[in-house]
């Protein structure tokens, strides 16, 4: 793991919570900080890529983490707008990173004003499913891109959580998976994170635990492996 092994590369990393709007003023979100996909960011710009920050909802100081002359943000709000934003950005990346914890719905409609309590009973809110978009980059990846996704898990143990994530990797598509355990205390808005790293065919190709940025460490390591065996 040299400082310089990403020098020149284009890398794109989505980050944060997406949030679907239902009215005006309310949203559905989610407990994303967006801290893992900043480093992430942060990591591969220190390791000289060219790279752009995707960036959903992200919690306050955080985004201070991706101040660098090599990082690029592009803000966005909704999981339709980050679809949108990744799937132009991708087109000249090398890497593309889908850190974000992007909604699974959608409210079907969106109120143009401030729903009410004198309707005068429960609001009901339909929803609607989402593009799965780390999905569809792997589908429309070009040859020698990497596209990396995220799978954050609530198992009853770790044999469970690896198979649920190898079905994910497959089902979607990318080629590396780095796999999370969440839950009320752990991950998601924590300042450490503890993965598994699953290279291609499902294969375990790196773990690590600790903060945020050396976890993001780890896994560049592996993408760094992974283009070398892509381009050799
Ligand atoms: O299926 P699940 O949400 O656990 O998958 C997580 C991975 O899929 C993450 O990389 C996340 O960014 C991505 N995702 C996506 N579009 C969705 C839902 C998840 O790209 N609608």
């Amino acid at each position: 793991l040299t400082p310089g092994d990403l020098a020149g590369v284009r890398v794109v990393v989505s980050a944060g919570g997406t949030r679907e709007p239902i009215d005006p003023v309310r949203f559905l979100g989610n407990r994303s900080s967006g801290r893992q996909g900043v480093a992430l960011a942060a990591e591969a710009a220190a390791r000289g890529a060219e790279v752009t920050l995707v960036s959903a909802h992200i919690s306050g100081d955080v985004l201070a983490e991706a101040r660098h002359p090599s990082i690029r943000i592009v803000p966005v709000g909704a999981a339709a707008d980050l679809a949108e934003a990744m799937t132009r950005e991708s087109e000249v990346a090398d890497v593309v990173v889908m850190a974000a914890a992007v909604a699974d719905y959608r409210p079907v409609q969106v109120s143009e004003r401030k729903l009410t309590k004198e309707g005068g009973g429960v609001p009901a809110i339909d929803l609607i499913e989402n593009e799965d978009i780390v999905a569809s980059l792997a589908a429309a990846r070009r040859p020698g891109q990497l596209v990396v996704g995220f799978a954050a898990e609530t198992p009853e143990d770790q044999a469970e959580m690896l198979a649920r994530a190898r079905g994910k990797q497959q089902r979607k598509g990318v080629d590396v998976l780095v796999v999370n355990e969440v839950g009320w205390e752990r991950g998601f808005e924590s300042v450490e994170n503890a993965v598994h790293i699953l290279g291609p065919g499902g294969v375990e190709a790196g773990a690590a635990s600790g903060s945020k940025r050396a976890v993001a460490a780890a896994i560049w390591g592996v993408i760094a492996e992974q283009r070398v065996l892509n381009l050799s």
